[in-house]
């Protein structure tokens, strides 16, 4: 199976089209099959990565290396204050070096052009972590939520409330690729990546979905299947910044008012960490709508769908 995409990045959705997500997404929910029923999978028994954090994580990080060690794989966590790159050493070099000795590089960093620069050095894969634009691996364990709790996802309506960046871009992609509405709800002015806007409006095109933004925060949870809740503000914001997305972000926090504005079967997800009285209320996390540990663990079981698939 994985002569399709071996040796292949996984910098995000932009790169992928329906049929490359979907063959992930059901590589991934095989793995978590296997895992249920404590079969073996050490697929790729021997191979070392390399991952590299350069931001703060809980899921991703473990979600990768408990997947890893799952297939067989070593890896090796690269910690950047170590790294001559903090050094000044430039990345061309860094990133053909790394390429010498693993199999592969799992990086979550700043920008988009971070990552793809490696990747564009590297002639092993370079797996996408998280950056402002994109949050892929997020968007396989999301997808297979969905599929999980609702079946088909054709038709599906959701409603994403928080910042729009890397989770929202990524979202609109597969909603447009997978003919699910989404209704954006954030404060005027704010508005996710323009360019990955307009690729979401070309791909629903040809799926019938609607990718909408709106101010108006009942309207895009009406008649809503998923409640999608994100935090206001991203890592990195200043405390300026946060106060002020906090007072912008205060009309579309997650109540159960809210949730019982969407249609009355509608589960509620998030990225995590959420931050609990902000973006999300602690009734809502914990209410049986709540699908939020369900979809923490599918980061885990896509971890390993993207690694099996791209590994050389
Ligand atoms: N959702 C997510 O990426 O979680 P971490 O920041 O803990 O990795």
């Amino acid at each position: 199976m994985r002569h399709y995409f071996r040796g292949r990045d996984f910098l995000g959705f932009k790169d992928l089209n329906r049929e490359e997500i979907q063959y992930i997404v059901d590589l991934s929910l095989e793995f978590k099959r296997k895992w249920t029923v404590r079969e073996p999978h050490r697929y790729l028994e021997g191979q070392v990565w390399a991952a590299l954090f350069e931001k703060n994580s809980t899921r991703t990080r473990n979600a990768f290396q408990r997947a890893a060690a799952d297939l067989g794989v070593t890896t090796i966590y690269l910690r950047p204050d170590e790294l001559q790159t903090n050094r000044g050493e430039p990345l061309k070099d860094t990133a053909r070096i790394l390429d010498r000795y693993f199999d592969g590089l799992f990086i979550r960093t700043f920008g988009q052009e971070i990552v793809d620069e490696y990747a564009s050095w590297m002639k092993h894969p370079v797996i996408n972590g998280l950056t402002s634009l994109a949050h892929p691996t997020q968007g396989i364990a999301d997808i297979m939520t969905i599929i999980e709790k609702k079946g088909e996802m054709r038709g599906l309506k959701l409603c994403y409330a928080g910042n729009p960046y890397n989770v929202c871009n990524t979202t609109m992609l597969f909603c447009a690729d997978f003919g699910m509405d989404m209704s954006i709800a954030c404060p005027e002015g704010m508005f996710p990546d323009q360019a990955i806007w307009e690729m979401a409006q070309e791909r629903a095109k040809k799926t019938g979905s609607k990718i909408t933004v709106t101010q108006d925060f009942d309207e895009a949870l009406r008649g809503s299947d998923i409640v999608y809740g994100m935090t206001q503000y991203a890592m990195g914001h200043s405390q300026e910044e946060i106060d002020k997305y906090h007072k912008m972000f205060a009309p579309y926090q997650i109540t159960m008012d809210a949730m019982a504005k969407a249609d009355s079967e509608a589960i509620f997800m998030h990225c995590l960490p959420a931050h609990r009285g902000e973006e999300v209320t602690d009734e809502v996390m914990e209410c049986p709508q709540s699908v939020i540990f369900d979809e923490g663990e599918n980061r885990m079981h896509a971890m390993k769908g993207i690694l099996a698939a791209v590994a050389l």
